[in-house]
């Protein structure tokens, strides 16, 4: 039976293009019936509408940081839609235990770090400034403890003498394009072993 997939975005969604099109692609358990953004002006929007994904804007500033009612308006979207997983790609909320405990075990988010190394923001730059050799990305289960779920992939980047912030971002979106719809694609046809890339 496929698996109805509703991806959440906040900006350019550059992961849940990589997502939708390999679903697209066939031989996947996984369709892509929803794009949900945070904000009306998410160039993602267009990217989806564009692969013939329906979209769904809850834009989060009307709630003025009522959190609870935010989410309920994004669960008032998911009752709409349906769909047996949620993937966050560049989501830039914070949901809460109350948003979350309902999808535990449906719900992956892909993470600029390898975790449980810098959960939080600013994952690039702390790596540089903690003289770390390697860094990368990793897509976990979400849980209420924020970046911090079942890890069930991981890819590894170098880091390079004189890399700024921008040049490890860079470097790790190429691998977030690779390990997300791998990920994906494993999770959907109901395979939860972990996918470590070189
Ligand atoms: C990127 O910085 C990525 O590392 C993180 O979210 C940001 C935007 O990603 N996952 P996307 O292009 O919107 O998928």
């Amino acid at each position: 039976m496929t698996k109805r997939v509703a991806i959440f975005i906040s900006g350019g969604g550059s992961n849940m293009v990589r997502l939708v099109e390999d679903m697209q692609a066939g031989n996947h358990a996984g369709e892509p019936v929803l794009v949900l953004a945070n904000d009306i002006n998410a160039d993602g929007l267009t990217k989806a509408k564009a692969l013939g994904v329906p979209t769904a804007v809850v834009d989060h500033r009307p709630f003025k940081g009522d959190r609870a009612a935010f989410e309920a308006a994004l669960q008032a979207v998911l009752d709409q839609v349906q769909p047996d997983i949620i993937c966050l790609a560049g989501f830039m909320r914070v949901l809460t235990e109350g948003f979350v405990a309902p999808w535990e075990g449906k719900m992956l988010n892909i993470h600029p770090s390898l975790l449980p190394k810098y959960k939080g923001l600013h994952t690039h730059a702390r790596a540089l400034e903690a003289g770390d050799r390697e860094h990368g990305c990793t897509v976990h289960l979400v849980t209420p403890a924020l970046d911090d779920g079942p890890i069930l992939g991981q890819a590894h980047v170098p880091v390079l003498e004189g890399d700024t912030p921008d040049d490890l971002a860079a470097r790790v979106l190429v691998q977030e394009h690779r390990l997300y719809p791998a990920v994906l694609r494993r999770f959907a046809a109901g395979d939860m072993r972990p996918i470590m890339l070189p």
